[in-house]
């Protein structure tokens, strides 16, 4: 185990990550715009109620407000629904009128002969056969076209130990300390991850798991996968248990996603160095690719009973992870493959898109502070009328990286092998060193560094495409440019791409700011939404988005929180066109301690599946005092992380009269 950080005296996962994303770029103690809100915030806490609304609001002149009302009255919204007031409590809320219900919990089961649920006595091959845990994305694929029948795929992104095992972690002194790993728990972290395939049924109005469905399935950090596109083979991905370099145990931390157009499902492995530890063998051709990407991180303490993730045992383990892994979930048998023409690095998810010339498009954000949005296009087209034909479309095709230049042009750099300083004077022998370093490749291009990229969705109505950027508070007044244009930057920010006449392919494209996120009446802050989103509709840090049949945006959030924002996570629907551009409204939002994961809409638009991911992780948070015993509020449960699914009342599409 490395020594800079450990496990055993962590204050919980959350932290971790926060912290091994801090990339040594900037080591300043300056007091950040981070730390002026969380005393905001603290106070807004501390006063409580009704008090903190009267305080906030004191803050903001009158005028100011009377005109914020007058705009959100005057602007057309064209989401039909009535907002839900933002907070911080133990349950879920829904817009009124629509019902939210649980549809998968951590632990339910996903065979009709997989066993119950039972938290105290869980082991690795229970856990194998039940839904996983902290559910990410969700892609839903009707069968056969059906509007009452489908397969559900969700991505199980990581493990909470504090909340999952009883008896294992303390609080000391406010922090959370874990106890002593056992293989046993080890085993069941790997079950829990992966991903889930699973068919749901409308039963009497409401979507309920089929069971006995052949569909169904486990993924997990176990699986066996196959590398494949021009990595595939290489002596860097070889290791003594797989000395063909093509087959690999498993798939981790799959974060958001993607469906393709031909009915697959994509997993991005997004933090896969945190379950890497222990030191590479001293002058290690990889030490310099590890050390860009963070390997080993030592969040797990994986490496103590398998020697694969100790990467003095197995230094190329890590080169096996960090892929797009592509699966077919109408063969359950199908072995998951690892695209390795999109590149390796932290994949927030992978969103595609069919261009006008048939080609497929996917987009992708690598999810680490000053780290880069690319898109991949495959060399053929896809073939509408024989799903076969597109199997391995994925294998073949150009990635790019994007600069975002001042004058609102992108530039998408191509990372091919020969061209530009892609050579071997550089490292580069080959296009799967490329791949293998796609972050070293995308450096010496020039990419624009960028404040955590995370979903990039685009939107096959408009030809636009939107850029999730999270946060990034070790960005400084030196560090500032057109595409990212605050220092600490705390709230995130949405980028609006165009795509050059609707052509995804495009290599030369322009860009815009849609919004800066954070509370627009904090002068600081220099939130930009529209004056007519009210006091409910504003949010920080954007994540995942989705746009729905009517090619509306909607934005999912991870990071808001009492102390950060006065308001937990949740789902808001965004104006891209118009008057009312810029303009958000808060449709849904989670238990306190989770983020708000999917979101994904049923393409006839009358069902949203949301990710209730990591409930009651605020604090000193543990199995026996979570935060939230949500969504079974039962003192025997631990708190869950869940799927939910939403439906209008009395039927009908979301968010639409
Ligand atoms: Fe797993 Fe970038 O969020
Ligand atoms: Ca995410
Ligand atoms: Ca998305």
């Amino acid at each position: 185990m490395n020594d800079h950080v450990d496990p055993k005296g962590i204050k919980s996962p959350a932290h971790i990550r926060e912290e091994s994303e801090d990339v040594g770029r900037n080591r300043s103690a300056n007091p950040t715009m981070g730390d002026i809100i969380n005393r905001r915030y603290s106070r807004r806490g501390f006063l409580g109620g009704s008090l903190a609304v009267a305080a906030i609001g004191a803050t903001v002149s009158p005028m100011a407000l009377l005109a914020a009302r007058e705009a959100e009255a005057a602007t057309p919204s064209s989401f039909n629904f009535t907002e839900v007031e933002a907070g911080v409590d133990e349950t879920h809320h829904v817009a009124e009128g629509y019902d939210a219900d649980v549809l998968l919990r951590w632990g339910d089961k996903v065979f009709a002969d997989s066993p119950e649920f039972d938290p105290q006595n869980q082991t690795a091959e229970k856990q194998a056969r039940q839904f996983g845990y902290n559910n990410d994305y969700i892609g839903f694929i009707p069968i056969e076209g059906a509007d009452d029948r489908g397969i559900l795929v969700v991505n199980h992104e990581y493990t909470n130990a504090e909340l999952m095992f009883p008896n294992f972690a303390t609080v000391e002194d406010g922090e959370v300390k874990l106890g002593e790993y056992t293989k046993e728990l080890v085993d069941i972290e790997i079950a829990a991850h992966g991903g889930t395939i699973i068919e749901i049924r409308k039963v009497d109005g409401k979507w309920q798991p089929a069971l006995d469905s052949q569909y169904n399935r486990r993924i997990t950090g176990e699986t066996e996968t196959s590398l494949s596109g021009p990595v595939a083979g290489h002596d860097r991905v070889k290791t003594n248990a797989d000395p063909s370099g093509t087959k690999v145990f498993g798939t981790l931390n799959n974060c958001a996603g993607g469906l393709t157009p031909w009915g697959t499902y994509l997993l991005a492995e997004e933090n896969f160095h945190g379950y890497f530890g222990s030191e590479l063998p001293e002058g290690h051709r990889e030490t310099e690719n590890y050390q860009r990407i963070g390997v080993p991180g030592g969040w797990y303490e994986w490496a103590a009973f398998h020697d694969r993730f100790d990467i003095s045992k197995e230094p190329n383990e890590a080169n096996r992870f960090g892929w797009i892994v592509e699966v077919d979930p109408m063969d359950p048998n199908a072995v998951p493959k690892k695209r390795t023409a999109l590149g390796r690095f932290k994949h927030e998810g992978c969103e595609t898109v069919v261009n006008g010339d048939g080609r497929v498009v996917g987009y992708s954000g690598d999810d680490e502070r000053f780290d880069y949005v690319y898109k991949f296009v495959t060399a053929g087209t896809f073939n509408p009328d024989d799903r076969a034909a597109n199997a391995d479309l994925l294998d073949d095709g150009t990635l790019y990286v994007a600069r975002f230049d001042e004058d609102g042009t992108v530039e998408w750099m191509p990372l091919v092998h020969g061209e530009g300083p892609l050579t071997a004077e550089n490292g580069f022998e080959s296009q799967a060193d490329v791949l293998i370093e796609t972050r070293r490749a995308a450096d010496l291009l020039g990419a624009t560094k960028m404040d955590r990229p995370e979903d990039v969705q685009p939107n096959p109505t408009t030809g636009k495409v939107y850029v999730m950027l999270t946060n990034n508070t070790k960005r400084t007044e030196d560090d500032v440019s057109a595409a990212n244009p605050r220092a600490e930057n705390a709230f995130g920010h949405i980028i609006e791409i165009t795509e050059t006449d609707g052509d995804f392919a495009s290599t030369r494209s322009s860009w815009e700011v849609l919004v800066k996120c954070g509370d627009p009446s904090v002068a600081e802050v220099g939130a930009t939404f529209s004056p007519a989103t009210s006091e409910n509709g504003w949010f920080g840090m954007p994540d995942n988005a989705a746009v729905d049949a009517d090619g509306r945006l909607w934005i999912s959030t991870d990071g808001n929180s009492r102390d950060k924002t006065g308001r937990t996570d949740g789902l808001w629907a965004m104006e891209t066109e118009g008057e009312a551009r810029g303009t958000s409204k808060l449709f849904f939002r989670v238990p306190v301690g989770a983020e708000m994961c999917g979101p994904y809409f049923t393409p006839d638009a009358e069902t949203l599946f949301l990710a209730v991911q990591h409930p009651g992780e605020e604090g000193a948070a543990t199995f026996e005092d979570p935060a939230t015993r949500w969504p079974d509020f039962d003192e025997t449960l631990p708190v869950r992380p869940s799927v939910v699914v939403v439906t209008k009342q009395g039927g009908g599409k979301i968010a639409t009269s």
